[in-house]
């Protein structure tokens, strides 16, 4: 089966990853618009013009079906795309969703981008729910152990009492470590484990294509880091 799967950035390499520990033998297609991220507060607008050209490449590569790893295009574009484009979608948002309308948890909060809280997907769902518009332009910028992203993360998280903590922006899962410092070891809710936990693929033979609008080193580093075996192009 030929799976696409994208984001604005290096952030659904975190789902990605998930899958393919999940169900190793696919062939697996990403895509990482790192030339125009951060989508974490573009107009609707953009967000469906930039997920239409990411899903027309997708489709050029004959992909079965797409998994949008992006936070931010499942809660603004979803339906638009799924009218637009015939071919099954599948979003990041919708299995944490509905994991968090079955169990009740208490002290909850989302982080996420400034769309995806706007867009009010996860309203009544969660105690807090918090925008942190800097986490992915550091992440981005390869300063997840900086100064500035622990300033940021206290600058978000100071004063409230979490013990879920639901990672709802896909590049979140590469600050647990970070998060982990600062309000220890609480429960942390990757969307792209509850993802592949629900979803079901065939499993049939192994490959990973990694394609990005624009490489630099901390896209090599992490992709190293995540997978043992892909090509990785930069594809305009
Ligand atoms: N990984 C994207 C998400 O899940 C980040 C969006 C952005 O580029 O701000 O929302």
């Amino acid at each position: 089966m030929r799976i696409g799967v994208f984001d604005s950035g290096m952030g659904g390499l975190t789902v990605l990853k998930s899958l393919i520990d999940k169900y190793p033998n696919n062939y697996y297609i990403y895509f990482g618009d790192t030339l125009n991220m951060p989508y974490g507060n573009k107009s609707v607008k953009e967000l469906e013009q930039l997920s239409s050209n990411i899903i027309a490449f997708l489709l050029n590569k004959k992909v079965d079906i797409i998994v949008i790893a992006c936070g931010t295009i499942s809660s603004n574009c979803l339906d638009y795309l799924k009218k637009k484009f015939d071919i099954p979608i599948y979003d990041i948002l919708s299995p944490t969703i509905e994991f968090l309308k079955e169990v009740k948890l208490d002290n909850t909060a989302v982080i996420a981008t400034t769309n995806t809280i706007k867009s009010g997907i996860f309203n009544n769902l969660t105690d807090y729910q918090i925008e942190c518009p800097l986490f992915v332009p550091l992440i981005e910028e390869g300063k997840i152990n900086s100064i500035e992203m622990e300033n940021a993360i206290e600058g978000y998280l100071k004063g409230k009492k979490i013990d879920n903590l639901i990672l709802g922006c896909t590049h979140y899962p590469l600050l647990e470590k970070n998060l982990t410092n600062y309000l220890g070891k609480i429960n942390y809710i990757n969307m792209g484990k509850v993802l592949a936990n629900k979803i079901v693929l065939d499993d049939e033979y192994y490959f990973l294509e990694l394609n990005f609008s624009k490489i630099n080193a901390n896209i090599y580093r992490l992709c190293a880091r995540l997978f043992n075996d892909y090509e990785i192009k930069e594809v305009k």
